[in-house]
């Protein structure tokens, strides 16, 4: 379903974000279903430096009006291919499933058409539905299934998707 009221932005991530990229990614339903291990808060402040030194990556939060609510990071933007890859996509679990994540994924995918990016490419869980409902609304295909470890360990069946911002 659509959110009736969308205000939504996306902003590129400064330093002041670590403290919400904390909370997010410590949520313990977003670490479960994205396969990831706990952090502290200066792991992500260590990140957002480096993330600013390095022109293959972008990394962007998504706003609700002035609340911060997801996280969205591309990198493979210095490759000669034309094409980005989508490394992060994630709501808090109170946002998710009313339209923002399609949302903020199509606006990053205007801007990287309008840029001259050619395709985008994600990795997904091949169980994560929800995902693939969204990113398939935004013009994703399956392309190739395999299997990854993950950062917890786990072997897990995943799927390549991709869309063409031609
Ligand atoms: C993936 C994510 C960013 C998508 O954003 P979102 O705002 O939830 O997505 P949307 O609401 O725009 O679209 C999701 C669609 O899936 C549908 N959906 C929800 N649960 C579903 C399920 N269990 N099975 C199938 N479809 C489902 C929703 O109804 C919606 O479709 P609709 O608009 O036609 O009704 C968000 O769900 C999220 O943060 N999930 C947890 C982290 C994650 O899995 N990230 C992706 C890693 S690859």
């Amino acid at each position: 379903m659509e959110h009736m009221y969308k205000d939504v932005q996306i902003k590129p991530v400064c330093e002041s974000d670590a403290y919400f990229l904390h909370l997010l990614m410590n949520d313990p339903p977003v670490l479960q279903r994205l396969n990831e291990v706990p952090t502290q808060q200066q792991n992500w402040i260590d990140a957002i430096n480096e993330w600013s030194c390095d022109d293959d990556e972008e990394d962007y939060l998504i706003f609700d009006g002035n609340t911060r609510i997801g996280w969205l990071g591309v990198n493979g933007l210095l490759g000669e291919d034309k094409a980005a890859y989508l490394k992060m996509a994630v709501l808090l679990p109170n946002y998710q499933g009313h339209g923002f994540g399609t949302f903020a994924i199509r606006e990053l995918m205007r801007r990287l058409k309008h840029r001259g990016f050619e395709k985008i490419v994600l990795y997904t869980d091949s169980d994560n539905d929800q995902a693939q409902a969204c990113y398939q609304k935004c013009g994703f295909r399956v392309v190739e299934s395999l299997v990854e470890t993950m950062s917890n360990g786990m072997a897990v069946s995943r799927f390549k998707m991709e869309a063409c911002l031609l």
